[in-house]
C-alpha cells in the first residue's frame, strides 16, 4: 500500500519537473514555477538536480551545466539566469542576462549526489573548475576580515528574502509590510550597484551578514567538494577544502554559538541577531552540533508546540517571535527546502522517528494543498506560487 502511494507521488513529481522544464539552445533547466518564477535560480536548480537524480541523472547533470554556464570571471555563480524574457521580477542588477548576487552554494552537494547515482567521472571533471572557482570566490571575497565566516551582501543571497533574521541589519522593525521590506531590499540593490557588487566594499558600507544556513551549506558543500577533488586526484585541493571546512565550523562556534544556538551575526563586530527561525536547526544538516547539543535543541525548540512543532511544521519562524506571520512569506510559512534540510539533519543524529514524522507531515501538506510555494504552518493552506517544484524534495526524504 505504502509502496503504491510512494510511486504515485514519484509520478506526480516527475510530471511537474517535465512540465516546468525549458530548453534554450543547448541548455536545459527547470522553472521553479511557470508563472511566478520563469527563470533559472541557483539553489532551486540544485534542488531540481537532487530531485532529478532519482529519475534521470543525465537530466540532473544538464540542470547543473546550464547553471554554471553563466559563472562570472571572478568565480561568482549568479542566483538568477534570465534565459528567456518574461514580465515578472525584472530587476536592474547592473548586468545583462543574470543577476549580480549569488545564493547558498548547494552545487557541490547536488553534483556529488548525481555522481552517487551514475558514477560518471567525466561529469565531475567538467564541473570541477567551476566549483573550485565558486568556492574560492566565496572564501576570498566574502570574508574580508579573515574570520572564516562567509558573508552575504543582500538578504536575497540567503534564499530567504524577507526573513526576520535580516530586519536588524536592514533597520526594519519586527512588524512591517511585505512592500516595505521589498522596497528596502530594492534600495540595497541600488547601493550594491553603486559599489559595483564588489563584495568587500558592499559589505563594509551597506550590508554584511554572516548567515547561519549559508555557512552551514558552505560547510557541507566543502565536504562534497573535497570528496570530488579527492576522486579526481587533486589531493592538494581536497586537503585545502577540508581544512577550510573545519575552520568555518570552528568560527561558527567561536562567533555564533550562545545558549546552545548558532545565531546569524552581522557587521564588523559580528553582532548576534537573536531571532528564532528554522536556522536554529540548520546546523544539524552539516552535523555541526554535538549529539547532546542536538538533543537539547530538538527537544527544547523543534518539538515545542508553541514554537516550531505546529500542525504543519516546520514554520520558518518561531511562533513566539513578534515577527511571526503565518502568511508572511519567509516570516512564518512552512517551505519544503527547510523541511528537507532539517529532515537530513535529524537522520544524521539518529532521530529517525522525528524525521519520519516530519516526512509524513510534509506529505500531508502536498496531499492537502498541492505543490505550492509555501504553506500556512497552522492550517496547511497553500500560499504563493503554484506548481512550485520544491515539493519534489519529498522524494529525496529518505534515510540513505
Ligand atoms: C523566492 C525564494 C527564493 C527562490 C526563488 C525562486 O525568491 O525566496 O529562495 O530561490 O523564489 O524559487
Amino acid at each position: 500500500m505504502k509502496k503504491q502511494s510512494d510511486s504515485n507521488m514519484k509520478d506526480t513529481v516527475l510530471k511537474l519537473m517535465l512540465k516546468n522544464r525549458r530548453h534554450v539552445g543547448d541548455h536545459q533547466y527547470t522553472l521553479p514555477s511557470i508563472n511566478a518564477y520563469p527563470y533559472q535560480w541557483l539553489w532551486d536548480s540544485c534542488f531540481h538536480a537532487i530531485i532529478l537524480s532519482h529519475f534521470s541523472p543525465i537530466d540532473a547533470q544538464k540542470e547543473i551545466l546550464s547553471l554554471i554556464s553563466k559563472q562570472f570571471d571572478n568565480g561568482l555563480i549568479p542566483h538568477m539566469i534570465y534565459w528567456e524574457k518574461a514580465d515578472v521580477l525584472n530587476i536592474d542588477w547592473g548586468t545583462s542576462g543574470t543577476s549580480s548576487i549569488t545564493q547558498p552554494p548547494m552545487i557541490a552537494y547536488a553534483v556529488w549526489q548525481i555522481f552517487q547515482k551514475d558514477g560518471d567521472e567525466e561529469f565531475l571533471k567538467k564541473v570541477y573548475k567551476h566549483l573550485f572557482h565558486f568556492h574560492k570566490y566565496l572564501i576570498n571575497e566574502r570574508d574580508p576580515h579573515e574570520r572564516n565566516l562567509i558573508g552575504v551582501i543582500n538578504p536575497d543571497e540567503s534564499g530567504e528574502d524577507n526573513s526576520p533574521r535580516f530586519d536588524e541589519p536592514l533597520n526594519l522593525q519586527p512588524i512591517h509590510s511585505i512592500d516595505t521590506n521589498f522596497k528596502r531590499r530594492l534600495k540595497l540593490i541600488e547601493e550594491n550597484r553603486e559599489c559595483n557588487f564588489d563584495a568587500p566594499f558592499c559589505m563594509k558600507n551597506f550590508f554584511w551578514v554572516k548567515d547561519v544556513p549559508f555557512n552551514v551549506i558552505m560547510v557541507e558543500n566543502l565536504k562534497c567538494l573535497a570528496r570530488i577533488a579527492e576522486r579526481l586526484g587533486h589531493d592538494y585541493d581536497a586537503k585545502y577544502f577540508g581544512e577550510k571546512r573545519q575552520k568555518i565550523i570552528d568560527a561558527m562556534r567561536e562567533l555564533m554559538f550562545e545558549d546552545n544556538i548558532f545565531w546569524t551575526t552581522y557587521g564588523d563586530d559580528y553582532k548576534k541577531i537573536k531571532v528564532k527561525t528554522w536556522a536554529l536547526f540548520a546546523p544539524l544538516f552539516a552535523k555541526i552540533p554535538t549529539q547532546e547539543e542536538a538533543e537539547l535543541l530538538v527537544n527544547t525548540y523543534l518539538l515545542n508546540k508553541e514554537e516550531f512543532w505546529t500542525e504543519y511544521p516546520i514554520p520558518t519562524v518561531s511562533q513566539k517571535e513578534p515577527s511571526f506571520d503565518a502568511e508572511g512569506f519567509w516570516r512564518g510559512p512552512t517551505w519544503f527546502a527547510p523541511n528537507w534540510f532539517i529532515y537530513k539533519g535529524l537522520i544524521q543524529y539518529g532521530f529517525a522517528d522525528i524525521a519520519s514524522e516530519l516526512k509524513e507531515k510534509s506529505l500531508k501538506l502536498l496531499k492537502k494543498s498541492g505543490f505550492r510555494e509555501q504553506f500556512n504552518p497552522k492550517t496547511g493552506e497553500g500560499l504563493g506560487a503554484k506548481e512550485f517544484t520544491w515539493g519534489g524534495l519529498i522524494i529525496d526524504m529518505d534515510d540513505e
